[in-house]
């Protein structure tokens, strides 16, 4: 029951429940260029703060927004902010976070398009301007998923059909019981979530062969050759757009030389070349990127985010396949109480995912792009490489600070050593631990750190369209203040 002064159940007061919140968001969004990037508090006090049981009775939404948004304040991680640096996340641009509230009020459940068409064809629309502006075959099939992992899942699942229908076994009918063995190819640098895949897809983590990478951790097109010269049968090959760590972008070219020669043996429908692109696709939209990202059309299929890179609020990734019917076949669902897709020409969103009830993410993408144009998305791209680029050189010519890799797109990272110099190793990976630490707990701006090649190392990750050379200068002596510090 709703409280005193408000509506009933059967007639709510919207605005009692909705004023508060946008208040709260208001002062959340207009603070983030002042706040500390950082959670105030950690899990644990978090969890005892709002720990308690479920009260016998409710109370008026108002209150409960009211209090949410207080409750919630000290356990926030500014990641909208324009100092966020960590993994690789984006802040929702300010007509894609609109577009999500809308989404939020307007409830559709998008997965067919009869009942909800404004959410069908506003999906339909954008997933055609991601395709024009990535420069992939405009008869590419696509859907909007929960992120990169289920984009990788559902090219994966696109994959696994076709490879194994060229060997006459129906997958999604005979499961992978009695399935000729697929052959899975990956690269030594591969993101786990790819691993993910391949185990929510019975396909096996543990039986990809894994492709030796260079120095940037790009796959090596004569380590690939190596791999598939013994293979014949169905073949997966998962190559990478944009190394979670330094951004490398697999050389596309050669390795799609490599899988065609492979291609030609075992047959062209026995061979699938994926490419996860989480951030690094986007490189496609930028006029001055998009040599490096060249090659990358040939693949059968693409992972990417509109969450990390288009800066549309979480959660939103995008699968894009060249083979759309290996693609709807893997996905597409039927049941007697839904209308019957094949009695209708449009497109039904949950036909081409995994999910059957699912959110309207279309209506947030389709904003980002309004309003960025493609122009915007080129600038925003190039703006994060320039930035990150900046970082690097800033960084690098601090006493005791290691460049680890040139910058290739939106990526630093960056180790330090102890101010006693020295080089001892394990001294330095605890330094560099004590500067990301240190970084995060001042709360100006907000790195996470990583493991590269045996070293330890701050990533900068430089996704956020609000992001300016101020951000960066600030961080930058931030960072300084950190590492002059000594354990
Ligand atoms: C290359 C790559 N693939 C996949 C992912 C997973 O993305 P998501 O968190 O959207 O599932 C990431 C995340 O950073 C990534 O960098």
């Amino acid at each position: 029951m709703a409280g005193e002064g408000e509506g009933s159940m059967n007639k709510p007061d919207w605005r009692a429940a909705l004023e508060p919140a946008f208040e709260a968001a208001l002062s959340y969004l207009e603070g983030l260029p002042e706040r500390r990037v950082r959670p105030q508090v950690g899990p644990d006090p978090m969890l005892a703060a709002i720990d308690e049981p479920l009260r016998e009775h409710g109370l008026p939404a108002g209150d409960v927004v009211r209090t949410l948004a207080r409750a919630a304040d000290p356990g926030l991680n500014a990641m909208p902010s324009g100092r966020f640096f960590g993994w690789v996340i984006g802040g929702g641009l300010p007509a894609a976070v609109a577009a999500d509230w809308l989404t939020s009020a307007w409830d559709q459940n998008s997965g067919m398009a009869p009942p909800t068409p404004a959410a069908a064809a506003f999906e339909q629309v954008a997933l055609r301007w991601i395709v024009e502006l990535l420069e992939l075959p405009a008869t590419c099939s696509s859907a909007l998923v929960t992120g990169a992992q289920m984009a990788n899942t559902t090219c994966l699942a696109a994959a696994r059909n076709r490879v194994l229908a060229s060997a006459g076994h129906d997958v999604e009918s005979e499961g992978l019981i009695g399935a000729p063995r697929v052959s899975i190819v990956v690269s030594a640098e591969r993101h786990d979530t790819v691993l993910r895949a391949l185990r929510l897809l019975g396909l096996g983590a543990g039986r990809a062969l894994a492709v030796a990478t260079d120095a940037r951790g790009a796959m090596r097109p004569d380590a690939l050759r190596a791999v598939l010269a013994p293979l014949s049968g169905p073949t997966i090959v998962c190559a990478q757009i944009g190394n979670v760590n330094t951004g490398a972008i697999d050389p596309m070219p050669a390795i799609c030389d490599a899988v065609d020669e492979l291609r030609a043996r075992a047959g062209q429908r026995a061979v699938w070349l994926h490419a996860d692109g989480a951030f690094g696709l986007w490189a496609r939209a930028s006029a001055k990127l998009r040599d490096r990202a060249a090659g990358s059309e040939r693949a059968d299929s693409w992972a990417t985010d509109a969450h990390k890179w288009l800066n549309t609020p979480y959660d939103c990734g995008i699968a894009i396949v060249k083979d759309p019917d290996a693609h709807r076949r893997a996905m597409a669902v039927r049941a007697a109480y839904l209308p019957d897709p094949d009695a209708h020409a449009a497109r039904n969103p949950m036909d081409w995912t995994p999910e059957f009830s699912r959110r309207a993410r279309g209506f947030a993408v389709y904003a980002a792009l309004r309003q960025l144009g493609a122009q915007g998305v080129c600038e925003l791209i190039d703006r994060c490489c320039d930035h990150a680029r900046a970082f690097a050189s800033q960084l690098g010519v601090l006493p005791g600070v290691r460049v680890l890799c040139p910058v290739e797109l939106n990526q630093a990272l960056v180790r330090f050593e102890h101010p006693d110099g020295g080089g001892d190793r394990a001294r330095d990976d605890a330094h560099t631990r004590d500067v990301v630490r240190r970084v995060q707990d001042e709360g100006t701006c907000f790195m996470s750190e990583t493991v590269w090649q045996g070293l330890a190392a701050m990533r900068i990750s430089v996704s956020n369209w609000s992001t300016d050379e101020d951000d960066v200068r600030r961080s930058v002596a931030s960072i300084a203040r950190a590492h002059a510090l000594r354990t």
